[in-house]
């Protein structure tokens, strides 16, 4: 391609301070160095983690930063030494790399890599992505609100061809997420009881996995009944609104023979997460957190809860190890069992990234989706 080797001038959505919105420029990004890859991004989601790092989530977080961390697109370069993707191949971009060769890479129990950059800069300790020579940080070193972007090798996985990159950002971030808590994390065996608190992207993919693993009851809980429809596309059998019910915990002891099996809670919200805790099985009902708090936040779960049998686990990127399980799970959206399309209620060009966010937080949009290839 003739890009490849040059800087490319393209858009992208910054962040100067945080809190404030997000601000279209014009942007270099570099030519990928060694090890690296450069994409031309397709698509990307909007999740309600990047609404939270904009909010002020992370206090260490520096800005200005390109955000996004759920996008799929196509390689336009490579750096030196790539071998695992070439120009052309459809990729998806993972917010935690994986190289095979590191200790927790090797670990089952883990998905993390100690080669993932910590601080939103890349591995050498600087960025790819300026804006008139100002340095901008990229999220979990990937930053895809921007048309193009540059990551390392082992922060994208190449997925089928046959998959729309137009639409491919979900496998990104919301289906491994919640389809991993239930399926991968959880490992929800059939005939389980399930309650998902937080009926977002993130959940209905949770609602997903249960539904594969053959739960016999699957409760969709969210504080905005009008997720309740949609839901049921997703495999929820019922539905609780705890604005509407006085005691959650005993409600859903009521439904669920003594307590909840399986308890997902993915909102960011302690409350949501302690009430999710206490409406877990007594004796062995697992509660399993996947939505983000401030960095520094805790929740309370009591010991005598934790002695007599319920348990508390979370879930980072679904305990997938992203880059070698999405294939797979976008082979799943390609057969029709991972619903992808019916997560999008809006898809929109870049220039309207602020209006997706603001029908993320009213929650009008379930999943609302940057088409890169969209005209404004
Ligand atoms: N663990 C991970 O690896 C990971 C990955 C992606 C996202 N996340 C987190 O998962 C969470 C969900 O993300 P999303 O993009 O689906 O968000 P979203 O905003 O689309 O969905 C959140 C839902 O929770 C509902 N809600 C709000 N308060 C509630 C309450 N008290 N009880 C029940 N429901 C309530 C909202 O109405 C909304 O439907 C976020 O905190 C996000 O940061 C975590
Ligand atoms: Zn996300
Ligand atoms: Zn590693």
């Amino acid at each position: 391609m003739d890009t490849a080797g040059k800087p490319i001038t393209c858009r992208a959505a910054v962040v100067w301070e945080v809190g404030q919105p997000y601000s279209i420029e014009t942007v270099q990004v570099a030519v990928p160095r060694k090890g690296e890859v450069r994409i031309r991004m397709t698509s990307t989601g909007v999740c309600h983690s990047d609404l939270h790092v904009k909010d002020g989530m992370d206090k260490s977080w520096v800005f200005p930063s390109v955000l996004g961390h759920e996008g799929a697109g196509l390689i336009e370069s490579v750096g030196e030494g790539v071998t695992s993707v070439k120009p052309g191949d459809t990729v998806v971009l993972v917010f935690e790399a994986y190289c095979g060769e590191c200790r927790t890479c090797k670990d089952p129990r883990t998905n993390f890599c100690e080669k993932q950059p910590r601080d939103n800069f890349q591995m050498d300790g600087t960025t790819r992505i300026t804006c008139n020579g100002e340095i901008l940080t990229q999220m979990s070193s990937i930053s895809t609100f921007s048309e193009y972007t540059v990551t390392s090798e082992i922060n994208v996985t190449k997925v089928s061809s046959q998959a729309n990159p137009n639409t491919l950002c979900l496998a990104g971030c919301c289906i491994p997420t919640g389809y991993g808590a239930a399926m991968k994390e959880a490992k929800v065996p059939p005939g389980s009881t399930c309650a998902v608190w937080g009926l977002g992207g993130v959940g209905m993919c949770v609602l997903m996995g249960c539904r594969d693993s053959g739960a016999s009851k699957v409760i969709g809980i969210d504080t905005n009944s009008k997720k309740f429809e949609l839901a049921k596309t997703f495999g929820a059998t019922e539905f609780l609104n705890p604005k509407e019910v006085s005691d959650v915990p005993q409600k859903l002891a009521e439904l669920t023979d003594g307590g909840v099996d399986f308890c997902f809670v993915s909102v960011g919200h302690v409350p949501a997460m302690e009430q999710a805790f206490n409406s877990s099985h007594p004796q062995w009902g697992k509660t399993v957190v996947i939505g983000l708090a401030d960095k520094g936040e805790t929740m309370r779960a009591g010991v005598w809860e934790l002695l007599f049998g319920r348990q508390l686990v979370g879930t980072f990127y679904g305990s997938y190890k992203a880059r070698l399980d999405i294939p797979q799970l976008v082979d799943k959206v390609i057969e029709g069992q991972i619903q992808l399309n019916e997560l999008i209620t809006h898809r929109m060009p870049l220039e309207k990234i602020n209006e997706a966010f603001n029908m993320l937080k009213t929650g009008e949009s379930l999943r609302a989706i940057i088409d890169f290839d969209m005209l404004y």
